[in-house]
């Protein structure tokens, strides 16, 4: 017989038909008599129940099963007795009487149970990957995330975008990471980059007049990993022509809401708007998540007059003091404020000043530099009520405010601070520039195809670190989801960035210079976004890892741990590619 349905569709639709199911046996509870039997497949599960009175040979077929056998039975729908109605099940008021029973494949034990919540390390099952995918939470996501990318094509088809593949083995793009290298075997010395992004090619494809393009794409990016950032992962990536910000906000809002729709949540959500520095002065960061308030606090002018050297000298050389309110924080003791010292420390600040309001007394390390009035108006500042901490950083603007508003995320992590609800947010505004300490020089925040603000165009020359872009990010309760930019679509601007980023005529044509003259042969305006999918789907989802929307992800050392990629090559492969490795010592001097 053939497979009528999936184990998990069977409900009492199906009452009294004949079905035939194939799937993995995942539990099943031998009573010496009656077998039960749990089968189960993408869909869900099924109980099947085999009688040795009625059926014998299917009986005798099925003794010994265990679980993860992958078996066919055939049976008919049936309603259960009263007494074994399972009510939290959605086809727990019914089974299959089976009348015949096969074994397809036989499995090993597996090394975990297969359960909707995991008892073994990550790690296990991460090398194990392909008997994790069959847990059902992995099952939901990939298939939420198989409707989100069909819904994507379609919302973008109708409106009128054309999906184009770009290569894979290409040029360095500048996204800020480094980059994946391929060696190459025809040019010997020479490397392909994986694609960071197809930010260029995108580009591109405007100036050969597709106006509308998209692509669901894989991009690499060899960069510090964490829950939210994997080495390959992928964007749904936009590029639109003759647009301005406004038209390509408006694209991303229509699609974002669809798969809120798709992904079964509200649709009726508001898209805030936030200048970048509204959102670090407010929230000490340029992704704030909005579901909680717990804004800093500035207290700069306090600090000026404060018998605190420290933050006095930060306030006199132009820096800022930013606090942050812990409410509840005068219950906890010393070693819980050292650990938010390193969070800060680690946020790039040089320390982290405290103290806490407990029955009008005031505890801090710096308790004795703080005369009352001090005290009394940084606790009026701050709305500090008795029973509270407050958290103190002085430093350079950005600085002080970011290493505030690190405490502040984990903060809210730890103390629960964040409500329900999806807070949208365009941050908009960025500085086009920033200067990079490491590299001793300017970087383009996003990438040097951004188009600065036409008001701020004069600024190029004369204050660089001015210059505001006509860049955006969309936030998702502290996440980006996405960042574009209208882009630079003439050629002498384009020089004018470049020269401000420090890079000349003969490295930037080396670097682009296929850009560069594709912007000298009428370049539409142009503009776009790309937005993270596996992001979006790990938030529509509930999910907090990327790991779990992605059906075989990297650890966080970007290792694949059933493939054990990556891993050495033979000697051949390498003389091919005229590689020579260094050796461990030379390696280390
Ligand atoms: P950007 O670098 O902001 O922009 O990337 C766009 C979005 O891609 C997602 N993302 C990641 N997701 C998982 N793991 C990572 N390592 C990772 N890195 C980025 C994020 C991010 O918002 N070319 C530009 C877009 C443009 O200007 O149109 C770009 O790539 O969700």
């Amino acid at each position: 017989m053939r497979r009528t349905h999936r184990c998990g569709e069977i409900s009492n639709e199906q009452l009294g038909q004949d079905v035939c199911l194939q799937g993995w046996l995942w539990h099943e509870r031998d009573f010496g008599g009656v077998i039960f039997l749990d089968l189960r497949d993408r869909a869900g599960f099924v109980q099947c129940v085999i009688d040795p009175d009625a059926y014998p040979e299917a009986h005798a077929a099925s003794r010994g099963w265990r679980s993860e056998y992958v078996v066919e039975i055939e049976g008919t729908v049936i309603a259960r007795g009263p007494e074994n109605v399972n009510p939290d099940l959605p086809n727990g008021d019914i089974e299959v009487r089976v009348s015949a029973a096969r074994l397809l494949a036989p499995s090993e034990t597996p090394p975990f149970v297969i359960e909707d919540e995991p008892r073994t390390s990550e790690e296990t099952r991460l090398r194990e990957r392909f008997l994790d995918l069959r847990r059902a939470p992995l099952q939901r996501a990939l298939a939420l995330r198989h409707r989100l990318t069909l819904a994507t094509r379609t919302v973008l088809d109708e409106a009128g975008f054309y999906e184009i593949e770009t290569p894979m083995l290409t040029r360095s793009t500048p996204e800020g990471a480094r980059d994946y290298l391929v060696p190459s075997r025809e040019s010997p010395g020479s490397f392909y980059a994986l694609p960071q992004s197809p930010q260029l090619f995108k580009q591109l494809l405007m100036v050969s007049g597709f106006d509308r393009y998209f692509q669901i794409v894989r991009c690499f990016r060899d960069e510090d990993l964490r829950a939210d950032r994997q080495p390959e992962f992928t964007q749904i990536d936009i590029e639109m022509s003759f647009v301005e910000m406004s038209d390509v906000r408006e694209v991303t809002e229509t699609l974002v809401r669809r798969l809120l729709e798709v992904a079964g949540h509200d649709t009726d959500v508001e898209f805030g708007h936030m200048t970048f520095h509204e959102a670090v002065d407010r929230y000490g960061s340029d992704r704030p998540d909005l579901r909680f308030g717990n804004e800093l606090v500035d207290v700069s002018d306090i600090f000026a007059e404060a018998g605190f050297n420290a933050f006095k000298g930060v306030v006199a050389d132009g820096g800022v003091v930013k606090a942050l309110r812990v409410p509840g924080g005068g219950a906890w003791s010393r070693s819980r404020f050292d650990k938010l010292t390193g969070t800060a420390r680690d946020a790039g600040a040089k320390g982290l000043v405290w103290l806490k309001l407990v029955d009008s007394e005031i505890t801090s390390p710096i308790a004795k530099f703080l005369e009352p009035e001090v005290v009394a108006a940084l606790a009026a500042r701050a709305e500090l009520s008795d029973g509270d901490a407050l958290l103190a950083v002085g430093d350079e603007w950005e600085s002080a405010a970011t290493a505030v508003g690190a405490l502040r995320s984990s903060l809210a992590r730890s103390e629960g601070w964040a409500g329900p609800g999806m807070k949208f947010l365009w941050v908009t505004e960025f500085p086009l520039l920033e200067h990079n300490a490491e590299a001793g020089r300017m970087v383009a925040r996003h990438h040097p195809f951004t188009r600065p603000m036409d008001e701020d165009f004069e600024l190029l020359a004369t204050d660089p670190l001015a210059v505001r872009a006509q860049a955006y990010d969309l936030v998702l309760n502290g996440v980006e989801l996405g960042g574009g930019s209208i882009r630079i679509h003439q050629s002498d601007i384009q020089a004018q960035v470049f020269d401000a980023l420090g890079i000349d005529e003969e490295e930037a044509n080396e670097k682009f210079g296929f850009l560069l003259r594709a912007l000298r042969f009428g370049a539409p305006p142009h503009g776009g976004i790309a937005l993270g999918l596996d992001r979006i789907v790990m938030l529509l989802a509930g999910l907090d890892s990327l790991r779990d929307v992605i059906a075989f992800p990297k650890t966080t050392s970007a290792s694949d741990l059933m493939t054990n990629a990556p891993g050495t090559v033979s000697s051949t492969q390498l003389d091919e590619l005229g590689i020579q490795l260094a050796s461990v010592e030379e390696e280390a001097e």
